[in-house]
């Protein structure tokens, strides 16, 4: 990711620093719920600037005062504001869209996402006596990732954190044992999520391919739910065979 060149408005992207990894400022929109809170506390402990939004900024400034509270001072964390959900995304060049699905395209096609890198992590799940399943998106040819895309054309999307549980993002383990696999249709896009995911799992994010793969990763979060019910667990998804990754 490039350095902003012409000041027009757009945050700046990451701080790329010799060897250091790359540290960014995240707007996290609807940052008051467990998914949303749970990963800007995993990217602060790991450097990165994080912005809670919310409809309500008083709601957002008490989140994010107990994620700081919980970060304990730790060296080297991240700073954590609470904002609406605009004075978020106006303040980062990276946007986290952590709401349910239902609202979700209203949403996003109110906010200026315009040259944002946007990771989306929405499930679009749906709940009966057989338990959690996965929405039917455009007939079966889209999903909440694709969906945003399409509200935000000027926005680069992707996928990502779909399958990574908010009990374990806000438990005591430094790190889950569990891989983020990321996608979407630009390279550079995906880096950032890639680079993120260390922050949850301590190892870059899997490139998982484009962006319609979406379909796959939403809905796959169902049987997870499902998993967690019959072992009482939180589980997630570990990519094996990709030999020192
Ligand atoms: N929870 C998990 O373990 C988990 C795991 C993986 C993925 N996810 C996905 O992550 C997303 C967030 O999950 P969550 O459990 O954190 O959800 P949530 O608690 O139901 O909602 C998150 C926040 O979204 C905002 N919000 C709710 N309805 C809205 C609407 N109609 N329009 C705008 N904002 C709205 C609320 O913030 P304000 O009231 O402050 O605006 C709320 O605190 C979901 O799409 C979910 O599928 C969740």
């Amino acid at each position: 990711m490039a350095e902003n060149p012409d000041n027009s408005g757009t945050p700046e992207t990451p701080e790329v620093t010799g060897a250091d990894p790359a540290t960014y400022t995240v707007a996290v929109i609807g940052g008051t719920g467990p998914q949303g809170k749970g990963l800007g506390y995993r990217f602060a402990r790991h450097g990165h600037t994080v912005i809670l939004g919310s409809r309500a900024a008083e709601k957002a400034e008490t989140v994010a005062a107990e994620v700081t509270e919980r970060l304990g001072g730790l060296d080297g964390a991240g700073a954590v504001s609470g904002a609406t959900n605009e004075d978020a995304v106006a303040a980062a060049s990276v946007v986290l869209l952590a709401v349910p699905y239902d609202g979700h395209d209203e949403l996003v096609a109110a906010l200026d996402l315009a040259g944002r890198t946007v990771i989306s992590c929405v499930n679009p799940l749906a709940f009966d006596q057989r338990g959690a399943h996965g929405r039917v998106i455009d007939g079966g040819e889209g999903s909440a990732a694709e969906s945003a895309q399409r509200l935000a054309p000027e926005a680069v999307v992707v996928g990502a954190f779909h399958n990574v549980s908010a009990v374990g993002l806000w438990s005591e383990e430094d790190y889950l044992d569990e891989d983020v696999i990321v996608v979407g249709d630009s390279v550079e896009a995906k880096q950032v999520a890639i680079d993120l995911a260390a922050s949850v799992t301590g190892r870059p994010g899997v490139d998982g391919g484009k962006l319609r793969l979406a379909r796959v990763l939403e809905p796959f979060t169902a049987v997870l739910i499902s998993i967690n019910r019959k072992y009482k667990a939180h589980s997630g998804i570990r990519v094996t065979g990709l030999g020192g990754h």
